[in-house]
């Protein structure tokens, strides 16, 4: 008997089922300046976010010199990003850089700074072993208060820092920098002597140095709130 043909993949492969071709119904034509595609041609949103794109402080700190989102960034002398130990497991905000900070690019450096790096001996913390910032990078004109619009305007700068660093406690000093970072109203008062947290880190609200130069009497309460924040950065658990 003849031997039967071998039978080849193609016999095997069932016979292919007819699906009726979709046709898709055509796209309404978006409206003008609106786009369906990833800013900067990629399939990752937020490839393009120049914050994102930081990978480090000291290209963040690229990005705040030459911002002028607000008006600020015109009438600054430096940018005032912030220093210290990128890895810190301490970040220190304050709350807009003032006019010695201005003239050398340097956070809390005029006497309210004097005042931090001696609160921060007073926990044993050499203040190159934190990270100290503000909530705005540029000084406002006179020392006065920040304005709603540059805080909304400065804040992703303090957040991204804060992303990249990654403490285990941040000292928020003054009710500017505890506002822009718990989304608070509350007074000092309130937000006081309690734990909160800040994207999961724990965070503690004192008083800001310069307060403490014009009422010596709050100095005491400081340091117990810094006291409990060099407790959790010891690793204590809250
Ligand atoms: N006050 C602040 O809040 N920050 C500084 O850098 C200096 C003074």
């Amino acid at each position: 008997m003849a031997p039967s043909p071998k039978k080849t993949e193609a016999d095997h492969t069932a016979a292919p089922v007819k699906v009726k071709a979709q046709t898709a119904a055509p796209a309404a034509p978006l409206p003008a300046g609106i786009s369906v595609d990833a800013p900067g041609g990629g399939d990752d949103l937020f490839a393009a976010d120049p914050l994102r794109a930081c990978a480090t402080l000291d290209a963040l700190a690229s990005v705040i010199d030459a911002c002028r989102k607000c008006q600020l960034g015109s009438s600054r002398l430096h940018s005032v990003p912030g220093e210290g130990d990128p890895r810190s497991g301490l970040v220190v905000v304050g709350e807009a850089p003032g006019a010695t900070e201005d003239e050398t690019g340097r956070p809390f450096v005029g006497r309210a700074g004097q005042l931090l790096t001696e609160i921060l001996k007073a926990i044993h913390l050499p203040r190159e072993e934190v990270f100290i910032c503000n909530v705005l990078k540029c000084r406002p004109p006179g020392n006065r208060d920040p304005e709603p619009l540059e805080v909304s305007a400065c804040s992703p700068y303090l957040h991204r820092q804060l992303e990249l660093i990654g403490p285990r406690v941040i000292l928020a000093m003054g009710r500017p920098a505890a506002h822009a970072l718990l989304g608070s109203n509350a007074s000092l008062n309130e937000l006081r002597g309690k734990v909160h947290r800040y994207r999961g880190v724990p965070l503690i609200v004192t008083y800001h140095p310069a307060a403490l130069l014009r009422n010596p009497h709050w100095k005491r309460p400081t340091w117990d709130d810094v006291r409990i924040a060099r407790r959790i950065y010891d690793g204590e658990r809250v």
